[in-house]
């Protein structure tokens, strides 16, 4: 057992927000009562249809991806999707952005009162207010949406998941722990573009995307460990795990739980894998 911001995980193996879903198709393939945790397909006050078609691109040891957080809602979300969740057995983290702090305080508010185990703050996403630029690149922006989020969260603990689209990520981080932050995760996708070689156009409609996967292993523990040597409070650390020694050498950098994110794309049970891998190493 891990216990991470006041909460208790039979273990410190989580899945990553965006790459499975709400845990539905996943269920088919194991029991999800044997991890940790689950994050939820990150949320939004109202439905978004995300963006046009080609989502994904391939790249070396690696995916880029603009899905444009496709999901439900939040109160759609908790009409349908948390009774399923809640069945599984395991700690519900729901991922959530929204596009000013008061709405993050509103959606946390949401989430907090349908009794979601952990919230989990993704400021990967623009501000209106700052012309589109992500909240997660400014360290006041990040302040305000976690004090924003922290008062109207109750008591489920808060993680504020950081970007690693930023000069220095320490900055981002000390701020989130002091406006309130539970908990930290990082990292969330690096961006990138690829070119189709024939029309010399980006391959993603959406033209930039999100790296993730094998290739930025070295990136999230290296921030990790930066950070863990920097702030109190615990951090999950993902990016790039796909294996039990990744997963190890995440714990080493500093995490205290960890996430698997698209490895899961390739083997839809290694988080399973990993979880029992870990705990007779
Ligand atoms: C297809 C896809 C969708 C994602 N959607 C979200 C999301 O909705 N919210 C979020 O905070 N992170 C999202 N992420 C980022 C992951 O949760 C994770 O931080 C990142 O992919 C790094 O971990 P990995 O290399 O293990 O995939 C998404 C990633 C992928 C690949």
């Amino acid at each position: 057992m891990v216990t991470f911001a006041g909460i208790d995980f039979k273990n410190p193996v989580t899945l990553a927000s965006g790459t499975c879903g709400f845990g539905r198709e996943l269920a088919e393939y194991f029991d999800l009562s044997e991890l940790g945790g689950i994050c939820s397909k990150g949320l939004t006050l109202y439905e978004r249809v995300g963006n046009p078609a080609p989502r994904v691109a391939e790249t070396p040891s690696g995916m880029l991806n603009a899905v444009g957080l496709q999901n439900p809602g939040i109160d759609a979300f908790i009409r349908t999707e948390l009774p399923f969740m809640r069945t599984l057995g395991t700690m519900i983290i729901a991922n959530f952005s929204a596009s000013s702090a008061d709405e993050f305080a509103l959606c946390a508010a949401k989430l907090s009162d349908a009794g979601v185990d952990m919230l989990e703050v993704n400021v990967s996403c623009p501000n209106v207010k700052a012309e589109g630029l992500a909240f997660g690149v400014s360290p006041d922006a990040v302040s305000a949406v976690t004090e924003a989020v922290k008062s109207s969260a109750g008591h489920t603990p808060v993680m504020v998941k950081l970007s690693p689209n930023v000069t220095d990520i320490t900055v981002i981080a000390k701020a989130a722990e002091q406006a309130g932050a539970d908990a930290l995760s990082m990292i969330n996708t690096l961006l990138g573009i690829r070119f189709d070689l024939r029309s010399g156009k980006p391959i993603l409609a959406n033209g930039t995307g999100g790296l993730s996967g094998a290739a930025i292993l070295p990136v999230a523990l290296g921030m990790v460990y930066r950070t863990a040597n920097a702030v109190k409070i615990p951090i999950l650390g993902l990016g790039g795990i796909s294996s039990r020694d990744d997963a190890r050498e995440m714990l080493i950098a500093g995490a205290t739980l960890i996430g698997i994110g698209t490895a899961t794309f390739r083997d839809p049970a290694i988080a399973l894998k990993i979880a029992r891998e870990l705990e007779d190493a």
